[in-house]
């Protein structure tokens, strides 16, 4: 994509699609299908968290975003612990589907109420449109680069502690 993309309206257009894709898996009663639909949810929301552990929230990391961008890396420890459970599921284990109840829980506080409740608004008013144009064209770059790797098989190695939010340069 050329232009500028707005980091904010990317993070939460990507917050969209994970949600339809939960919906899809939850309206499958195909087990193949949930599961080719959860290997795509996995991926997106591997590559959604690394983008913003990489880039969006190491940029964003002010005084007043701190201890919300700490919590947030909490909640993607939790979210990729649910994650690495149900890649090793079948998708007709019982488990499996009430693991991906809990995961949507989890991903609707986590995106909906902690990130575009309440991050996105003070990050919004601290950086200019420029600035959140450049973080947003560089967080596209790197989701795109990932997403063709099949990242979810990178978070079961991420399930021990939170991701470090230093701006790796
Ligand atoms: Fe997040
Ligand atoms: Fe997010």
């Amino acid at each position: 994509m050329n232009g500028t993309t707005d980091v904010l309206e990317l993070l939460s257009s990507q917050h969209d699609e994970v949600d339809e894709l939960i919906a899809q898996i939850e309206d499958s009663d195909d087990s193949d299908e949930k599961e080719e639909l959860f290997r795509q949810l996995a991926d997106k929301l591997a590559a959604h968290a690394t983008i913003e552990e990489k880039i969006f929230y190491p940029s964003v990391m002010e005084d007043d975003t701190h201890e919300q961008l700490l919590e947030s890396a909490e909640e993607h420890l939790q979210m990729k612990r649910i994650l690495a459970d149900m890649l090793a599921l079948d998708a007709d284990d019982e488990h499996f589907d009430a693991k991906l109840s809990v995961l949507k829980e989890e991903v609707r506080h986590h995106a909906r109420d902690e990130e575009e409740g309440k991050l996105f608004p003070v990050v919004r008013k601290s950086f200019s449109k420029d600035e959140l144009a450049a973080l947003g064209n560089e967080c596209l770059a790197m989701f795109e680069q990932l997403i063709d790797q099949e990242p979810r098989m990178n978070v079961p190695a991420e399930t021990t502690q939170a991701a470090s939010l230093d701006l790796a340069i």
